[in-house]
C-alpha cells in the first residue's frame, strides 16, 4: 500500500510517499520532499501565522509535484492508495492549506483521506524504515512516548498502536518553545534550539544555578515559562547586553548543521564578541536545566509503568544532550528498555511521519469527512 502524506501544520510544508506492507505491518519511505518558511520567520523572531499560511500556499503544490517525481510517480495519476493529512493541532490557516488540498486531490484521484494527528505522526517517525531495507526491529509495547517540540511537551503511555493515553504535559510553555524564547533574550535568531545546543558544546552547564521546574511535583507535567523569567532577571540583574550577538555569531541558524558548526568554531577561534563565553555558559546552563527536567520526569514514568520501550519524538528529540543523558539513565536500569529516536531530520516536522502514522492508524475516510482541528490533543 503506498501513501502520500501531508504535513501543514505551521511552518513546514512537506509532502511524502511511504509503502507499507499490510502483512507484516512495515512501512519504508519512498521520498520525502519539504520547503520551510522558517528564513522569513527567523527575520521577524517568531512566527507570524498568516506569514506562514502564505507560504504553506506557495509551496504546497511544488512540494506535493517532487515528492511524486521522486518516487517515480505520474503526477496526474499516481499510484496511490490512500492520502494522510495533518488535521491538527496547528495554526489554523497552514492546517487548511494541507487539509484542502488532500481533499481536492482526493476527490480528484478518488483515492480516500487519512486525518492524521500531528503529534501521533511525531510518534510514528519512529516507526518509518529509511534505510531502503524491509526489515526493522519491532517496537516493544507498552511505551513510553516523549514527544518535545515547539508546541508540546507530552509524555505519553502507549499500550499499542493507537491505543494513547496522555500521563503528563506542559502546563505553560513547551520545552522547544522555551529554548525559541531565551534564545531570542540572548540575541540568538529562530529556532534557538539547535544553536542553543550547539553554543552548550562551548559552554559550562554548572555556571549559572537555573530552576528545574516542577522537579518535585509528583506528576508528569512539566512548566518552563519560570526558567524564561529567570534567564531574564539574570541578564537585567547583570545588565548584559546581547544587542550585538545577531551579527558576530549567528549567521546562523538556518543553513546545515555543518555550517551552523564552522560558524561557531570561527567565531570561537577569532572571538570578536566578548559576550561569546557568556553566552555559551548561559546556553550550557539552560540546556541542563530543560534536560535535567526531562530526563528525570521521563524515566520516572519509565520506572513506574515498566515499560519495554521508550519513544522520542519532536523537534527537541534531535538534542544530543537529551538522548545522550536519556542512553546513559537507561543504562543504569535494573530492567531492560529499548529506546527509539528518529534520525534527526524526522525529529522536526515532515510528512512522511505523518503518512506513517497514517498506515498504523488506517481510518479512511471520505473527502467530505474531515475538518482542520487547530485545537487537536491526543
Ligand atoms: O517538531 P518541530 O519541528 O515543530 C513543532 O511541531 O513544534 O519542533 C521545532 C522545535 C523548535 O522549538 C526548535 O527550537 C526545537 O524544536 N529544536 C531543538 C533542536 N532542534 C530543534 N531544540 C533543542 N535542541 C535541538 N537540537
Ligand atoms: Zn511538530
Amino acid at each position: 500500500m503506498k501513501i502520500l502524506g501531508i504535513e501543514t501544520s505551521c511552518d513546514e510544508t512537506g509532502a511524502a510517499v511511504i509503502e507499507g506492507t499490510v502483512k507484516s505491518r512495515l512501512v519504508k519511505l519512498v521520498s520525502n520532499s519539504l520547503a520551510t518558511s522558517l528564513a522569513n520567520h527567523a527575520a521577524t523572531g517568531g512566527i507570524i501565522p498568516e506569514n506562514a499560511a502564505r507560504e504553506q500556499i506557495k509551496f504546497i503544490i511544488p512540494v506535493i509535484k517532487e515528492s511524486l517525481q521522486q518516487a517515480g510517480m505520474n503526477i496526474k495519476h499516481p499510484a496511490i492508495d490512500a492520502i494522510a493529512v495533518t488535521y491538527g493541532p496547528g495554526l489554523i490557516g497552514s492546517l487548511l492549506v494541507g487539509v484542502e488540498t488532500a481533499k481536492t486531490l482526493s476527490y480528484l484521484w478518488k483515492i480516500p483521506i487519512i486525518p492524521v494527528n500531528h503529534l501521533y505522526g511525531h510518534i510514528y517517525a519512529n516507526w518509518l524504515m529509511v534505510n531502503g531495507k524491509w526489515k526493522m526491529e519491532k517496537i516493544r509495547f507498552p511505551a513510553i512516548a516523549l514527544v518535545v517540540s515547539g508546541g508540546h511537551t507530552d509524555l505519553v503511555y502507549m499500550k499499542s498502536h493507537g491505543d494513547l493515553t496522555v500521563i503528563g504535559g506542559t502546563r505553560d510553555d513547551a520545552a522547544g518553545e522555551a529554548f525559541d524564547k531565551i534564545g531570542r533574550l540572548l540575541g540568538l535568531r529562530y529556532p534557538a534550539g539547535p544553536v542553543i545546543s550547539k553554543l552548550a558544546e562551548k559552554g559550562d552547564p554548572k555556571a549559572f544555578l537555573l530552576p528545574r521546574p516542577m522537579w518535585d511535583s509528583k506528576d508528569y507535567d512539566f512548566s518552563f515559562s519560570g526558567l524564561k523569567t529567570s534567564v531574564l532577571n539574570l541578564i537585567k540583574k547583570n545588565g548584559w547586553d546581547f544587542g550585538k550577538t545577531r551579527t558576530v555569531i549567528l549567521s546562523q541558524a538556518l543553513g546545515s548543521e555543518e555550517s551552523l558548526q564552522r560558524n561557531l568554531e570561527k567565531s570561537f577561534d577569532s572571538p570578536q564578541d566578548e559576550n561569546l563565553q557568556l553566552i555559551a555558559d548561559l546556553c550550557a546552563s539552560v540546556q541542563k536545566a530543560i534536560v535535567d527536567v526531562l530526563v528525570f520526569k521521563t524515566l520516572s514514568a519509565v520506572k513506574e509503568y515498566k515499560v519495554k520501550s521508550l519513544i522520542l519524538g519532536g523537534g527537541v528529540a534531535a538534542n544530543k544532550s537529551l538522548t545522550d543523558n536519556l542512553k546513559f539513565e537507561i543504562g543504569n536500569l535494573k530492567f531492560e528498555i529499548d529506546l527509539r529516536i528518529p534520525i534527526p531530520s524526522l525529529c522536526t516536522d515532515n510528512a512522511a511521519m505523518i503518512a506513517t502514522a497514517g498506515f498504523y492508524n488506517d481510518n479512511f475516510v471520505n473527502w467530505k469527512e474531515i475538518a482542520a482541528d487547530p485545537e487537536l490533543y491526543y
